[in-house]
């Protein structure tokens, strides 16, 4: 029994992809097929995949019924994590997506899902994304400070949401925490944030999170440990879709 993770399919077998010019890097070229071979290598019926957001382009569920299809078709029990992509996935209706997908796929927000003696916890998260202001030189003078103070609400937000899935974890007696992200748990000025502290106060052994891709961007947060936490980025690209094993 083993627990993998990857993020940022951006699957899109129905829908027309407005940022095209996010998946014209070569990374890009087949990569569903790369997943799938990855995958049905990889994972066996009885492990765990975590999908780390930003699953489809499609703006409801409907118009993402046929990546849900491929999703739901790759081995092991899959928990889906909500990407700031995922259009289809109201923030208030998690309840009723695990409801209408029981038995097929899992979404973690507001709750949690055991592995082994493990729970796995997580949320969206946020970090502020500028706009920063540089210099000649190229270096950071500055940011929007309205943008930055819009995201502290956001951030404020998916910290309660953080809080209620360790806390139903901790209620039901676990004490062992993989903490899953789909932005990164530190924006480019930070070493630190409420949420590497969070998961700190709880003792998540890992901090997995996605999001950044693109090769730029790849080095944008922690990679490594840090106090004693493993943090993992699992972007798809950066895996080159292969799935990460985050515990056996
Ligand atoms: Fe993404
Ligand atoms: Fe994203």
């Amino acid at each position: 029994m083993s627990l993998y993770a990857i993020g940022d399919l951006h699957l899109h077998f129905q829908s027309e992809v407005k940022a095209r010019g996010q998946l014209t890097d070569p990374v890009w070229r087949g990569h569903e097929a790369k997943v799938r071979r990855n995958c049905a290598r990889l994972v066996r019926p009885e492990d765990t995949l975590l999908l780390a957001g930003d699953h489809s382009w499609g703006r409801d569920l409907e118009a993402c019924a046929k990546d849900m299809a491929f999703i739901e078709a790759l081995p092991g029990r899959k928990v889906l994590l909500r990407g700031n992509h995922d259009m289809f996935w109201d923030a208030k209706k998690t309840a009723s997506l695990n409801a209408r997908f029981e038995g097929r796929l899992s979404f973690l927000q507001n709750n949690y899902f055991p592995y082994r003696d493990y729970a796995l916890v997580g949320t969206k998260g946020y970090t502020f994304e500028g706009p920063f202001y540089l210099n000649r030189a190229g270096r950071i003078t500055g940011w929007d400070e309205a943008e930055a103070a819009h995201a502290e609400k956001l951030v404020e937000r998916e910290l309660e949401r953080l809080r209620a899935s360790f806390e139903a974890a901790r209620g039901d007696g676990y004490r062992k925490f993989i903490m899953f992200l789909h932005y990164p748990p530190t924006n480019i000025l930070q070493r630190n944030s409420a949420f590497t502290d969070m998961a700190e106060a709880y003792g998540a052994e890992q901090v997995v999170y996605a999001h950044c891709h693109g090769a730029r961007r790849f080095h944008d947060s922690i990679i490594g440990y840090m106090h004693g936490i493993r943090y993992r980025l699992v972007s798809g690209d950066y895996l080159n879709w292969e799935p990460t094993k985050l515990l056996d």
